[in-house]
């Protein structure tokens, strides 16, 4: 038996792990929990050596900027200032897989190490129950990045939580695999603008319908808001991974989508099909833990075929783009 001593507690969801996690955060703490998009991991936003620490835990820059979660748009309300877009916006699609960045209210309590010293925050009200369970027993902003190490994977199962995490968090609540797999789509509504900074979990269209009109360009570069932490190289796994792949080539793994698979396939070191049957929601949900159990192989390369455009193909693209660009060497 390993000892296993720096392993966090992990509680399946329930009365008593939400107790428990609303325990972590009053005293500091770190507690990752489920959302609907991917795990995160949990402080409290007023709390500016809870922050710290989760910086450290995550061996993130503090620059970036993190995302306070709320119960509801009345709790946003009491952080940032709402205009009429962002109003329309939280009241069709909160809550849910959406991210907002808005104007900080003065006085904000959200302390500014959460928000990185800018006049901007970045709002959310997610819908998963653990998530809401959690937030309505602590009864305040719970800043939560994905819960995973800076540059790494965002986690959509708490097994995924503890193998990045495991001795630098209090608590993991495990409320089994995320339904959506990628992170919220972030959007600015700043000055009449609505400019779309993340794809993620809800998808374009889906915003611009509850706009009633398309989304705003983004403003030229230099100018405007931007996802601080939208590095180049993000989500990255340990293999080289090679983007729409029309064949597979000696020792790599591949990560299909669709009924048909390429050349080369049967000499595939694995193969895990994000949708056999072409279906982008769950190509979504499967994204990280696959790309992880491909990963887990060592293949030479993780070869990915053609993702569409449409819908959440443009945030799976995004994923996997970012997946794929020249990183510095692993940490791992
Ligand atoms: O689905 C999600 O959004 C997950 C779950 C846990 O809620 N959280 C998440 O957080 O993905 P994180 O920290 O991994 O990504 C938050 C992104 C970063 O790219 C950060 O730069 C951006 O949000 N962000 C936060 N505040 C911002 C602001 N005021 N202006 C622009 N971007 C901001
Ligand atoms: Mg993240």
């Amino acid at each position: 038996m390993p000892t296993d001593c720096d392993a966090p507690t992990v509680m399946p969801s329930g009365d008593a792990a939400t107790a428990a996690a609303a325990a972590v955060l009053a005293k500091g703490g770190l507690v990752a929990f489920p959302t609907e998009t991917v795990y995160g991991l949990g402080a409290d936003a007023t709390n500016a050596r809870a922050i710290a620490r989760l910086f450290a835990a995550k061996g993130r820059p503090a620059f970036n900027p993190l995302i306070a979660h709320v119960l509801d748009t009345a709790a946003a309300e009491r952080f940032a200032i709402f205009n009429e877009a962002a109003r329309r916006i939280a009241a069709l699609l909160w809550p849910g897989p959406l991210t907002l960045v808005l104007p900080k209210r003065p006085g904000c309590v959200v302390c500014d190490l959460a928000t990185a010293g800018l006049d901007t925050i970045a709002v959310r009200v997610p819908a998963h129950p653990v998530a809401r369970a959690i937030l309505r027993a602590f009864g305040g902003p719970v800043a939560a990045p994905s819960a995973n190490r800076s540059g790494h994977v965002s986690p959509t199962t708490a097994a995924h939580v503890r193998a990045d995490l495991a001795g630098r968090i209090d608590l993991i609540i495990d409320g089994g695999p995320t339904p959506v797999g990628l992170e919220s789509t972030i959007i600015a509504c700043l000055r009449e603008r609505v400019v779309l900074l993340r794809p993620g979990g809800l998808s374009r269209d889906a915003i611009a319908q509850a706009l009633g009109r398309p989304l705003d360009p983004p403003e030229p570069s230099g100018g405007g808001p931007r996802a601080p932490g939208l590095l180049a190289s993000h989500y990255a796994p340990g293999a080289p991974v090679r983007l729409d792949a029309r064949d597979v080539r000696e020792g790599e793994a591949l990560l299909a989508f669709g009924p048909t698979l390429p050349p080369g396939s049967a000499g595939a070191r694995a193969i895990l099909n994000l949708s056999p049957a072409g279906d982008l929601l769950e190509a979504a949900a499967n994204l990280f833990a696959h790309l992880r159990a491909l990963d887990a192989q060592a293949p030479c390369a993780i070869a990915v075929m053609p993702i569409p455009e449409t819908g959440l193909g443009e945030a799976i693209r995004d994923r996997l783009q970012r997946a794929a660009a020249p990183r510095p060497a692993s940490p791992r």
